[in-house]
Formats: C-alpha cells, sequence, structure tokens
C-alpha cells in the first residue's frame, strides 16, 4: 500500500491481514520505524482520530508533528499544495490528513514522491476508513461471522463519512443484513449495499449490532431543518426501545456521542456498548495501517 485514502482501494486480503496487524499490536508485538517523520494536518476538529495516529506513531519510535492550521502560514495565503510541498521538502513520509473537501488527496496523490503516503483521516461525507477499519475490528473480535450478522447505522447517514466507508467494508467481507436507519431526508443517496428505511424498530429487530451516528449540524445544508426532540422520539437509540434486539447486542458510535440525542446514557454505559473499545481498538488500528504503508505489504 502506498497510501491509505479509501475502502474500495483495499482487497478483502488486505482487510483481514490489516486486523490480524492490529490484534498482534495488541497482544503487545511492536516495530521500529524510528527513520520515518509522522505529521497530522487535521482541518477539521478532532479529538479521537488525531490523538490515536500520534499515539500509533510513538508506539512504533516514529516522531510526530502536528500542523496548526490556525497558526501556519495557510493564514498567510500559501496554498493546501504549496503547504504539502514544504512539509515534503523537509522530510515527512506520513500524512494524516482530515478536510472538509471531498478527496481532498486527488491532486495531492498525483504529486506525491514515493516517500509520501497519504492517510484519509476524514475527507468531508465521503470517507472514513480508518474508523471503519476499527469497527469492523470491534465487531469481528465479539461477533466474528459476518454472513451471519444484522447490522443496524442509525442516524444522519447522507452526511456521515463513517457510515460510507462502512457499506463499503461491510459489502466486502459480506454482512449478511445492513439496515440504514434515517429519516427520510438523512437517507444516502446512493446504496452500493444494504436496504434502507425510517423505522427504527426495523432496524433494531434482531440486530447483533447497532451503530448510532452522530447528527453533525455542521454538515446540515441550510434547507435541512431538524426537529430536535421529534428526531430524539422516533431515532434515539434507548433501552426500552433494544428489547427486541438481540440479548446479547453490541452497540457502537464513532464518538464523540451527543447523550440523550443520539443513544441515551444509559445505552451508551451499559453492558452492551462497545463504544470506548471501539476507541482502544483505534490506536492498534492505526498502527497496523501505518505499518502496512511503511512495509509496502
Ligand atoms: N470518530 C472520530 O472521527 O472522532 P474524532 O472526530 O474525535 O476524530
Amino acid at each position: 500500500m502506498q497510501h491509505f485514502l479509501k475502502i474500495d482501494a483495499l482487497s478483502l486480503d488486505t482487510v483481514h491481514q490489516l486486523i490480524d496487524r492490529a490484534e498482534a499490536f495488541k497482544r503487545g508485538s511492536r516495530k521500529c520505524y524510528a527513520d520515518y517523520r509522522l505529521v497530522t494536518l487535521f482541518y477539521e476538529n478532532s479529538t479521537r482520530t488525531r490523538i490515536s495516529f500520534e499515539l500509533a506513531a510513538h508506539h512504533l519510535s516514529i516522531p510526530v508533528v502536528h500542523f496548526d492550521n490556525a497558526a501556519s502560514s495557510e493564514k498567510k495565503g500559501e496554498s493546501f499544495e504549496d503547504t504539502l510541498a514544504n512539509l515534503q521538502a523537509m522530510g515527512l513520509h506520513l500524512f494524516v490528513m482530515r478536510h472538509s473537501q471531498e478527496d481532498f488527496f486527488h491532486t495531492l496523490v498525483a504529486k506525491a514522491s514515493p516517500a509520501m503516503h497519504i492517510i484519509n483521516a476524514g475527507d468531508g461525507k465521503n470517507e472514513h476508513p480508518s474508523q471503519a477499519m476499527l469497527d469492523l475490528m470491534t465487531i469481528c473480535a465479539h461477533k466474528p461471522k459476518a454472513p451471519s450478522l444484522k447490522i443496524a447505522i442509525v442516524g444522519n447517514i447522507s452526511h456521515s463519512r463513517v457510515a460510507h466507508s462502512l457499506m463499503a467494508l461491510f459489502q466486502l467481507v459480506g454482512v449478511g443484513d445492513l439496515v440504514l436507519v434515517a429519516p427520510k431526508m438523512w437517507q444516502p443517496e446512493a446504496l452500493p449495499f444494504g436496504r434502507v428505511t425510517d423505522s427504527l424498530d426495523e432496524g433494531l429487530k434482531d440486530a447483533d449490532v447497532v451503530i448510532c451516528l452522530r447528527i453533525q449540524k455542521e454538515r446540515l445544508l441550510s434547507q435541512e431543518h431538524i426537529d430536535l426532540l421529534s428526531y430524539k422520539q422516533n431515532f434515539s437509540v434507548t433501552c426500552d426501545r433494544l428489547a427486541i434486539a438481540k440479548p446479547d447486542v453490541a452497540i457502537m458510535h464513532p464518538g464523540p456521542i451527543n447523550r440523550g440525542l443520539e443513544l441515551t446514557s444509559e445505552v451508551a454505559d451499559s453492558k452492551h456498548s462497545l463504544i470506548l473499545e471501539q476507541v482502544t481498538n483505534g490506536v492498534f488500528m492505526r498502527m497496523a495501517i501505518i505499518d502496512a504503508l511503511l512495509s509496502k505489504t
């Protein structure tokens, strides 16, 4: 692998290898890449993704620098492309990038030297591939038989880069039944895999895994008015509503969570919740991604 940009670029073998590597790192396996340098460039806010990539690099003995957009020379008119070219000229190798622009990496990849590896840490509403990979790692640890699983993704599907990456990944690994639950205005424009409903009960009935999504107020268009009270009544995952799911249902959320909106605190903190396990696994999955890029496998 030269870059890590989108799920469609991964083969099923690569997906399994990344999960195996991440599990090995979780068991304590270590590698050293001290001759490489990683930079995080986040043009949108982040807690989990940025810090877990930085921690992953530390565990692999890779020095990390953080690009502070607000204090950078882009504020003096330097272009995004020139910023990247200058960072590359300083000898940085791994570029972990989040940007509101979808497919921001296309022109960069065309100009990148062989020593440069671009990692997509979220491009607009398009993809968040490392999140999908850590989610799959977490599911596999608890429920390894993908073809027998019913997975429900609930919330703002159309604006969710996580949902878009998960759809592609669940199709690749052959999840038995993927149900996308959303109000009509947030249902996906294209449906490569799965079925869509605006009925939370249809999604939750006999579900093995329920993935809640954030509303993402920052991506709503001016014409998209959301009545939060009505949204909560129809789409908030509560203990009562979960009663129709499988008894061992797993609750997931990529974070950040809005307690009392996408799901109640009672659900988020319940024994069914894998939300913090997802965060823990994020460090190991991101180590696996960096390892795969630097070992060119
Ligand atoms: N899941 C996720 O991308 O979280 P952050 O926005 O905190 O990185």
